[in-house]
């Protein structure tokens, strides 16, 4: 974590974060407890809870809970168990959050429909995923959103990076940890050609994979065309291929009935935040029988003998069954923390009532605390080369339009 740590570093002394009631909702691992750590130290006071009930380190929530922190989270949550620990970071004595870092928005989601009096009284939310963003903004258009809220998902530094990078590496390790699959020659389909799914396609072309890829944006569509890859219906190739993938953030992307045509032996996971991109609901019948073959891994097995191999019963298969690269992580945690200073120390009325992006000079400062790592050197511009593409020296170095 060099650039959260560097961070750390910089921002110990002066404590921007002195004051700060922060209630965080995220996946409780050990990078995470970097981060916690951090806000800490630069002056913050935590209560945090996990935001999937599968991907707690238990380690690392005993660790943190045995150093007086107060955690609520652990691997393996009933949904009653999740929503209790969320209750328990907003209501204790004498706390009243003035800040929420989340992760899908559930937390924020608590707040506003239980306390809303709270919710009110807010600084800021910090938010993380696609889901929690959209979330916000739907609050935002229907005039309901009654604090400052910073969308860090579509920080350049956190989607390029976590969406792309992170999944490139983790959809590999995830697969290959649960099934010990061999990837060469295999028929892949990927749905979503979004950050995460173009990091997931690749890493599997890379590896000799036949990679399908099921999109809804014509973008997106022509942009998996570009890079090689066969765009079809799920349909088209429902019956053939031997892993199904879903990256869209979006619900019932794989149905029942396409699972009912999946072949034997195929196996289906979601990169997506939500657990319902792959219809899993529809799959607890009497006709059907489910076998527990390892954690995180069910057959599930048809009258007929056919067997699917669910991961994570559809829920986020790299945060439940492998490990996400630490720098990577580094890169959003930094990122999480930057937005957190800066709706927390900026002046009144910078902020209105609404959903920001982190200021585009954050973003590129993210990234230059990063740089140290790969000994990376960056050319300064002169003055007249400034003055010659209108941009200050010392940055922004590219319009908010600018897509990377
Ligand atoms: N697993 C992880 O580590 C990880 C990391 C970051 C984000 N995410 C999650 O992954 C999901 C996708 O994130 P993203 O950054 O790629 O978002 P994105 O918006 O860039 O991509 C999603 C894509 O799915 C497409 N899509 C939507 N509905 C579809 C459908 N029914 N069929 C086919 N395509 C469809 C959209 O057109 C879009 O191109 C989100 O839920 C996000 O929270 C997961």
């Amino acid at each position: 974590m060099p650039g959260l740590m560097l961070l750390r570093k910089r921002n110990c002394t002066d404590k921007p974060l002195e004051g700060a009631k922060i209630v965080g909702c995220t996946h409780v691992t050990a990078q995470a407890a970097v981060l916690i750590e951090t806000l800490i130290a630069l002056g913050a006071q935590v209560r945090w809870s996990a935001c999937n009930i599968y991907s707690t380190q238990n380690e690392v929530a005993a660790a943190l809970a045995e150093a007086g922190l107060p955690i609520f989270a652990w691997k393996g949550e009933s949904e009653e168990d999740f929503w209790w620990c969320i209750e328990q970071c907003i209501t204790a004595d004498k706390w009243q959050p003035s800040m929420v870092l989340d992760d899908g928005g559930d937390a924020t989601h608590l707040l506003y429909k239980k306390f809303n009096g709270t919710f009110n009284t807010l600084r800021g939310v910090v938010e993380e995923s696609v889901t929690g963003v959209h979330r916000l903004y739907q609050l935002s258009k229907q005039g309901k959103l009654t604090v400052a809220a910073m969308n860090v998902n579509d920080s350049v530094t956190k989607t390029k990076f976590d969406n792309m990078y992170c999944c490139r590496e983790s959809i590999l390790d995830s697969l290959k940890r649960t099934t010990d699959v061999m990837f060469g020659g295999k028929q892949v389909l990927v749905s979503g050609y979004g950050e995460v799914g173009k990091g997931c396609c690749s890493a599997l072309k890379g590896l000799g994979a036949i990679v399908y890829v099921a999109e809804i944006d014509p973008i997106c569509a022509l942009q998996a065309c570009m890079d090689g890859f066969r765009v079809v219906k799920i349909e088209m190739v429902v019956k053939q291929i031997d892993i199904m993938i879903t990256c869209t953030g979006n619900k019932h992307v794989v149905t029942r009935e396409q699972l009912d045509r999946m072949k034997n032996g195929c196996i289906v996971c979601n990169m997506g935040h939500s657990n319902t991109e792959i219809d899993v609901a529809s799959l607890r019948t009497s006709d059907l029988t489910w076998e527990k073959v390892r954690t995180q891994v069910d057959h599930i097995i048809w009258p007929d003998g056919k067997r699917i191999v669910l991961l994570a019963e559809g829920r986020l298969v790299n945060l439940s069954c492998s490990s996400v690269p630490s720098f990577v992580v580094s890169i959003t945690s930094t990122t999480q923390a930057i937005a957190l200073i800066e709706l927390y120390k900026a002046p009144p009325g910078r902020y209105k009532h609404d959903v920001y992006l982190l200021p585009k000079k954050m973003d590129e400062y993210v990234a230059m605390l990063h740089l140290p790592t790969f000994d990376g050197h960056l050319t300064e511009l002169t003055e007249e080369q400034a003055k010659y593409l209108g941009v200050n020296k010392n940055g922004p170095f590219k319009p908010n339009y600018y897509r990377y």
